[in-house]
């Protein structure tokens, strides 16, 4: 894959891994619309690439993960284009939450509105120390609009979430581990290694397992609780159809590392 074709990213395929990294230095990786797009396209990319297992979300730099949607940008927007700007952020989010494929976001500095939503949508938050996470929306006078109103309070209950959307304050990496916002935190120097780690991890799993393992997870924390078994009940059946599962199972009883080809 090249990088020239994006403006706002950096895309960098290598051990298995898609690193999609925002890329707009001076303006603390915002995210205008172009960028928003961009970041969609790199996903669609990564999915369907045989040779990506994981795809990893970072900031350029050492400062900022993501420091929200674009200021300035969202400071000219009528009602109707703000809601249409909601909705391609949502969509382009729901797409990277619905990747087939594990997302890890690697939270290198600020991740604040759109960048705390951003990293929310992806499955596995790794931070680095100095981050500093929030939904500051309140202070400019809107809300998130990035599902920064759904998603936190499902990740960290509806009192914290609150708290966070009403008094738009940043939160400390050490404070987000506390609350279950992340998964991780390392030193900001230990962050890429500690994403390598895990891209190594999952990527020795099996493909097919890991698609059906996050559909049973998302999609059946949203249904009612029968629904959702059997939902599981079919997606565990349907792993019962792959090469991998004869494969990881063979491999147990024949007492060696399993090969996935992901089939
Ligand atoms: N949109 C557009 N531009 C942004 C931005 C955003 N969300 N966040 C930062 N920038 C720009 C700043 O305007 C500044 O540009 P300039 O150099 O042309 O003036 C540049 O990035 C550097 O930011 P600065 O504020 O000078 O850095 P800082 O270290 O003093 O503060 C933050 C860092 C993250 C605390 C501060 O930039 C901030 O509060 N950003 C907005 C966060 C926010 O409200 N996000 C939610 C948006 S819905």
């Amino acid at each position: 894959m090249g990088i020239s074709e994006y403006r706002n990213l950096r895309l960098d395929v290598r051990d298995r891994a898609a690193w999609i990294v925002v890329h707009r230095p001076e303006k603390l990786n915002a995210l205008n619309r172009e960028t928003v797009e961009e970041i969609g396209a790199a996903v669609a990319r990564a999915v369907v690439d045989p040779s990506v297992r994981v795809l990893v979300v970072r900031g350029a730099g050492d400062k900022a993960f993501v420091a929200g949607a674009d200021i300035q940008e969202m400071s000219a927007m009528t009602a109707a284009e703000a809601q249409a700007f909601s909705r391609s952020l949502q969509e382009m989010l729901d797409r990277l939450e619905r990747s087939p494929k594990p997302v890890i976001a690697a939270i290198n500095g600020f991740a604040l509105g759109g960048g705390c939503e951003l990293a929310m949508a992806c499955h596995l938050r790794i931070a680095a120390e100095p981050a500093r996470l929030g939904q500051p929306e309140v202070t400019l006078g809107i809300i998130p609009g990035a599902g920064g109103t759904q998603r936190l309070p499902r990740l960290v209950g509806r009192g914290r979430a609150l708290e966070m959307i009403l008094g738009g304050e940043a939160i400390s990496a050490a404070e987000a581990l506390r609350i279950g916002l992340v998964n991780r935190v390392v030193p900001l120097a230990d962050l890429d290694r500690e994403v390598d780690t895990w891209v190594a991890k999952l990527g020795a799993k099996g493909p097919q397992a890991l698609a059906r393992a996050l559909e049973a997870v998302l999609s059946g924390t949203e249904v009612a609780l029968p629904e959702a078994l059997r939902l599981e009940a079919g997606l565990f059946g349907l792993c019962f159809a792959t090469e991998d599962m004869r494969e990881g199972t063979r491999a147990f009883l024949e007492k060696r590392t399993p090969s996935f080809s992901g089939r």
